[in-house]
């Protein structure tokens, strides 16, 4: 039992100290909620565990996690693979990269509204990968975009603004980049990501 479980059971009939007891437990779970995201952002400092993994492989692991992370999702989350896959390959630390997709996709869902569509569109280039998280939400303000990949800037209560930092720190590690804006011709963000590709002479998409 923890100290306030043993207070509030010691003081639960006098109402005098309810406020003091909500206020306790609001700033513990806050504290625990401050802790899991330093361990998380702490994560994406240590060492990548960089390996030679094919793209059809880094594709069924983000559909896992797709469908595992967001099966609860009531924006339909499509996938659209390249049309030729064969023998492509990346160097990368494939948990980080599947976490960075989630953390877009994650993005993507609490900007726009229920049951519209968000996109993950993989392309292959001559030399780069690039993969597209495409929302049909609110967009981002222009003032908001420089400011989008610092730590701490968040426009939603609650949260700490580091998803697209950390996006950005591994995708930096992986000699790759990544940029969000605000779509053209229809509502919502794409955030690109752009990642080298191993073998630069095999296929690519027109
Ligand atoms: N797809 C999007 N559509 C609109 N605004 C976005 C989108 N993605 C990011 N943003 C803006 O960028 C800010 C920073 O995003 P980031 O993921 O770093 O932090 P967060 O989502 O606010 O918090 P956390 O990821 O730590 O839960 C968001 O608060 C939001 O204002
Ligand atoms: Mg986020």
């Amino acid at each position: 039992m923890s100290i306030t479980e043993a207070l509030a059971l010691e003081v639960s009939n006098n109402p005098y100290f309810k406020p003091f007891l909500d206020h306790i437990k609001l700033q513990i779970d806050k504290l625990w909620s401050l802790v899991d995201e330093l361990t998380e952002l702490k994560k994406c400092l240590e060492p990548l565990d960089y390996k030679d993994e094919s793209l059809i492989y880094l594709i069924s692991r983000i559909d896992r996690m797709i469908r595992e992370k967001f099966i609860n999702s009531s924006h339909p989350i499509n996938v659209k693979k390249p049309s030729k896959i064969d023998r492509i390959c990346i160097k990368c630390d494939i948990f980080k990269l599947t976490q960075t997709i989630g953390y877009l996709v994650e993005n993507a869902i609490q900007h726009s509204p229920k049951n519209t569509e968000i996109r993950i569109i993989f392309r292959v280039g001559k030399k780069f990968l690039n993969i597209y998280v495409i929302d049909r939400g609110e967009g981002i303000p222009l003032e908001n975009m420089e400011k989008i990949f610092n730590p701490f800037f968040t426009t939603k209560v609650g949260h700490r603004g580091f998803g697209l930092k950390f996006a950005k720190t591994i995708i930096i590690s992986h000699n790759g980049n990544i940029s969000i804006y605000n779509n053209a011709k229809r509502e919502g963000c794409t955030a690109k990501i752009v990642l080298p590709l191993m073998k630069t002479d095999i296929y690519h998409e027109t």
